[in-house]
């Protein structure tokens, strides 16, 4: 990420820093792969580390079991219960080691701040608006925006009206753009799909000041760690931030901003490379032209991808490949190794005289096999796994 400035920092790091009133502010590192990696400076009005209460918390916890016998599923994720916020009642469905892939369908602002700091946080906003408040700032957020949350990010979703659709993925380590979109020095390169001005970082910082008024009351923030949860009783707002810099940051990427890659033929799935995280890669399939050789065959070959277990969430559009197979908006497709799947029937003869696709879609490839919740199995179409042999 680039470096950004927000707020009130003083001239040079690690020195005395006053606000108006001269009190002294509480400088934090907040930084990455033991401050070798992505940091942030942050300076907050109290210390973020006065703690006056440490309590054990309890979240529903998800069964999950293997793909066994191995198979591929179509899940409607719209299907799932709605309520709640987009923390505490997200629905797991797939999970690994390195990654919990979950559907939200929230209506209401977090009780609680929440600080998730067993990795990073990619969610997509599928629909509706929601505000992102966090110790950086506010970041607003709509359908087809990616909000990449860094590790340990204290933070709240608030919910302004009506509901939010989100898929949700959680990370066991740090999400980040790819590599090979970067120059030497960090610089996104010219033929990389997007850049720097397609992603919005939080511009202004929510600053809680409760000695203002008074001691203020104590606020608790839900910690989640890969062991479980927590619940952590602050004796100051966290939102106490007067200014940040550095380049670890919540930051917003719209889906539409994604810039597609196309070929006279077949271009394959790595130029969709939108993130890469600890053990997966995530690729966005946006509207764009189908490939133009006059022979060219439109939608993508029978494949199989031997390393990894392959999710799909179809968001908009028309589907083309995936033609009789039941599938639409709010659908999540799960692909395994060891199954080799491509075009449904007559998906390939039924684009032939197309020129263009619209599909907007997210696609998760996982390194490791992926168990599967009971709230998944719970809206999965059984019909999906014969989709590709039966008759038009
Ligand atoms: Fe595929």
């Amino acid at each position: 990420m680039y470096y950004k400035r927000v707020g009130d920092v003083p001239r040079k790091r690690h020195t005395w820093h006053r606000d108006g009133g001269g009190r002294r502010l509480h400088e934090e590192l907040m930084g990455e792969e033991g401050f070798s990696g992505s940091s942030s400076l942050l300076y907050h009005l109290n210390s973020p580390s006065a703690l006056v209460d440490i309590e054990p918390a309890e979240v529903e916890h998800a069964a999950l079991s293997a793909n066994l016998p191995l198979s591929p599923w179509h899940f409607r994720a719209s299907k799932l219960d709605p309520g709640g916020d987009l923390v505490t009642r997200r629905k797991l469905l797939l999970a690994n080691d390195t990654i919990r892939i979950s559907w939200a369908e929230a209506t209401s602002t977090n009780e609680l701040l929440y600080r998730n700091a067993g990795g990073d946080e990619l969610v997509f906003v599928q629909s509706g608006e929601a505000v992102l408040e966090s110790v950086f700032g506010v970041l607003p957020a709509s359908a087809g925006d990616y909000v990449l949350i860094p590790s340990s990010t204290t933070h709240r979703w608030v919910i302004p009206d009506g509901s939010v659709q989100a898929l949700v993925v959680e990370a066991a380590g740090h999400v980040s753009i790819p590599d090979r979109y970067l120059t030497a020095t960090g610089q996104m390169r010219e033929g990389a799909p997007f850049c720097e001005r397609d992603l919005r970082p939080p511009e202004l910082p929510v600053v809680v000041d409760q000695s203002e008024a008074g001691p203020g009351e104590p606020v608790p923030v839900l910690v989640r760690t890969r062991a479980g949860w927590s619940k952590h009783t602050h004796a100051h707002h966290p939102f106490d931030v007067v200014g940040w810099d550095g380049c670890n940051y919540p930051f917003v990427f719209s889906i539409h901003d994604f810039e597609p890659i196309v070929g006279r033929i077949h271009q394959p799935p790595p130029v969709h490379q939108t993130f890469a995280g600890p053990g997966f890669v995530v690729c966005s399939f946006v509207p764009r032209l189908y490939d133009f050789d006059p022979d060219a065959v439109k939608v993508p070959y029978h494949h199989a991808n031997v390393d990894s277990d392959e999710v799909l969430f179809y968001s908009a559009g028309d589907f083309m490949s995936r033609r009789g197979s039941g599938i639409g908006s709010c659908s999540i497709s799960l692909h395994p190794a060891g199954f080799v799947h491509g075009p449904q029937p007559g998906s390939v003869e039924a684009a032939a005289g197309e020129s263009r696709t619209d599909e907007t879609a997210v696609m998760i490839d996982t390194f490791s096999p992926l168990l599967i919740s009971e709230a998944a199995r719970s809206v999965s179409d059984p019909d999906y796994p014969a989709s590709w042999s039966r008759e038009l």
